[in-house]
C-alpha cells in the first residue's frame, strides 16, 4: 500500500506547482464526558499518507529540495501509550510512512514556515477544524508581513479539496478491492437479516445480526447508524432508534452498510416482515424497484450524474399518476416537482472513504458526466407520510397506501462499457423477497 500512497502523494504535488499543502488529523471525537469514539483517521489524511493517528499533520512541500512529504507527530511516550495505545512515533513516520522528515508534533510552529517561506500558495481545506485554521492563517500572515522584505512567500490560500475531490472520485485498483469487500460482507448481512426477519422480532434484533456479520467478517463497524425501520418509521428517511417489534402485515426497511479498511458500502433493501406483501405495498415496491432499475441502467460512461436521478423521478411520478396517488401530465408534474411529498430525497451519491464521499455533482452548469471508476448510490424511494402536506391540485391520499416506505439502494460502479452492480447479492426481485 505505501506505493499506493506515494503514487497518490505524486499526483496530488504535480498539481500544486510551487504551493505546498498542508492537511490535518481528524480530532478526537467525544462519546461523553471522558470518553471517546473509536479514532478515525481524516479521510483526505489518509488517502495521502494512511497514518491513523490522531494530533498529526502531514505537509506536501514539492519544491523544497529535500523534503517533499514531511510528518508531525506524537513522538513515543511509553507511560502514556500504556493508556491510550501504540503510537508510531517520529523515526518510524519515516521508515513506516515514507515521509522525508519528521517531527514532533509540538514543534509544528518551529518547523512549518521552512516549508512556506519559499511557496507561492498554500494549499489548505479552511472547513474543518477552526483552532486549526487560526494557526495556519497565523504562519499565512506572518509570512505575508515579511513578504517585502524576502520577496518571497505565499501569497494565496486555495483549497485542496477541488483537487483531491477529483483525485478521490476516480477509484484505483487496490480501492475497489476494498470497495468490493466493504460490498461484500454488507451483502452477507443484509441476506442474513431478510431471512431472520419475522413478525414479533423488534428492529434492533434484525440491526444486531448485521453488525454481527459486519465485526464477525473483519469490518471496522457500521459505516453510518444502521437504519431498521418497520411500518411507518420507514418514512423517517434517518430513523435510527430500531426499538420496535415488528408486526406482520408491515414492510422492513434495512438501510445498513459497512466500513472495511475505511471503504463504505450503503446497502437499502425493503420486505414484507412475514414473508408477503400486501396489494397496496406491492403495487408501491414494484415502481420503486422498477425507478431503480431504469436509474441504474442509465449509469454508462459518457452519461450525466443527473441522468441518473432524473430517470428514477420519471419512473416514480408515471408509478404514482397510474395509481392515482398524483393527478396530471407526468411532464409538468416533474417540472412543478409534485412528487416531492414522496420523493424527497436524491437519488445517487458517491461513495467511498467517505459515505457521502467527495466529488462535485455539477460543475457550474455543466453537468458531472459519469466516467469508469467512479461509485455512486442508486437509491430510490416512496414515502407515503402521513399527514404530509399536499400542493391544491392534488388528490387527499387514500389512506390504503398511507405509513408505507419503501427504499431500494445499491452501489454501482462505472466500468468502460456500462456498470456493475457491487451489491447485487442482496435479493430484491419481488418474489426473492417475499419466498425469503
Ligand atoms: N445511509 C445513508 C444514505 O443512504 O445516504
Ligand atoms: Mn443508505
Ligand atoms: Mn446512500
Amino acid at each position: 500500500m505505501q506505493a499506493e500512497y506515494l503514487k497518490r502523494r505524486q499526483q496530488l504535488m504535480s498539481k500544486l506547482g510551487n504551493g505546498t499543502a498542508i492537511f490535518r488529523s481528524a480530532p478526537m471525537a467525544v462519546m461523553h464526558n471522558d470518553v471517546e469514539y473509536n479514532y478515525r483517521q481524516d479521510s483526505d489524511f489518509f488517502y495521502l499518507t494512511g497514518f491513523n493517528e490522531p494530533q498529526a499533520v502531514a505537509v506536501l512541500a514539492p519544491h523544497h529540495a529535500e523534503h517533499q512529504f514531511v510528518l508531525f507527530v506524537q513522538p513515543k511516550d511509553r507511560e502514556k501509550e500504556v493508556w491510550t495505545g501504540y503510537r508510531c512515533g517520529v523515526e518510524a513516520a519515516k521508515e513506516l510512512y515514507g515521509a522525508d522528515e519528521a517531527y514532533p508534533i509540538a514543534e509544528l510552529d518551529e518547523k512549518l514556515p521552512q516549508y512556506l517561506e519559499k511557496a507561492d500558495r498554500i494549499f489548505y481545506h479552511l472547513g474543518r477544524d477552526r483552532s486549526f485554521n487560526d494557526k495556519v492563517l497565523k504562519h499565512y500572515q506572518s509570512l505575508l508581513r515579511t513578504y517585502p522584505k524576502r520577496g518571497t512567500g505565499p501569497i494565496a490560500i486555495e483549497d485542496t479539496s477541488p483537487i483531491l475531490g477529483s483525485m478521490r472520485l476516480i477509484k484505483s485498483q487496490a480501492e475497489l478491492e476494498l470497495m468490493r469487500q466493504a460490498a461484500a460482507i454488507a451483502t452477507e448481512a443484509h441476506s442474513l437479516a431478510q431471512q431472520v426477519t419475522a413478525p414479533g422480532r423488534y428492529e434492533y434484533e434484525i440491526q444486531a445480526e448485521i453488525e454481527h456479520i459486519f465485526r464477525l467478517r473483519g469490518a471496522m463497524g457500521p459505516a453510518y447508524p444502521s437504519i431498521v425501520a418497520s411500518g411507518v418509521n420507514a418514512c423517517v428517511l434517518h430513523y435510527i432508534e430500531n426499538d420496535r417489534q415488528m408486526q406482520d402485515g408491515e414492510l422492513l426497511l434495512i438501510d445498513a452498510g459497512c466500513a472495511y479498511s475505511y471503504y463504505n458500502s450503503d446497502i437499502t433493501r425493503t420486505f414484507p416482515v412475514g414473508g408477503k406483501f400486501t396489494a397496496e405495498q406491492k403495487i408501491l415496491y414494484e415502481i420503486v424497484l422498477e425507478a431503480q432499475k431504469q436509474a441504474i441502467a442509465q449509469v454508462q460512461p459518457g452519461n450525466t450524474f443527473n441522468s441518473v436521478h432524473d430517470k428514477a423521478v420519471r419512473v416514480l411520478t408515471e408509478g404514482l399518476v397510474e395509481v392515482g396517488i398524483l393527478k396530471g401530465e407526468v411532464d409538468k408534474l416533474i417540472e412543478e416537482e409534485k412528487y416531492k411529498p414522496y420523493y424527497m430525497h436524491r437519488t445517487s451519491h458517491w461513495l467511498g472513504l467517505d459515505v457521502h464521499d467527495v466529488g462535485v455533482y455539477q460543475h457550474g452548469d455543466n453537468p458531472q458526466i459519469l466516467q469508469p471508476g467512479q461509485i455512486l448510490t442508486v437509491e430510490p424511494g416512496l414515502y407515503i407520510v402521513p399527514d404530509t402536506k399536499l400542493a391544491e391540485d392534488q388528490p387527499a391520499t387514500d389512506p390504503r397506501w398511507v405509513g408505507i416506505g419503501i427504499r431500494i439502494e445499491d452501489d454501482v460502479l462505472v466500468t468502460s462499457t456500462g456498470h456493475e452492480v457491487l451489491t447485487a447479492g442482496v435479493p430484491k426481485e419481488v418474489d426473492e423477497v417475499e419466498r425469503r
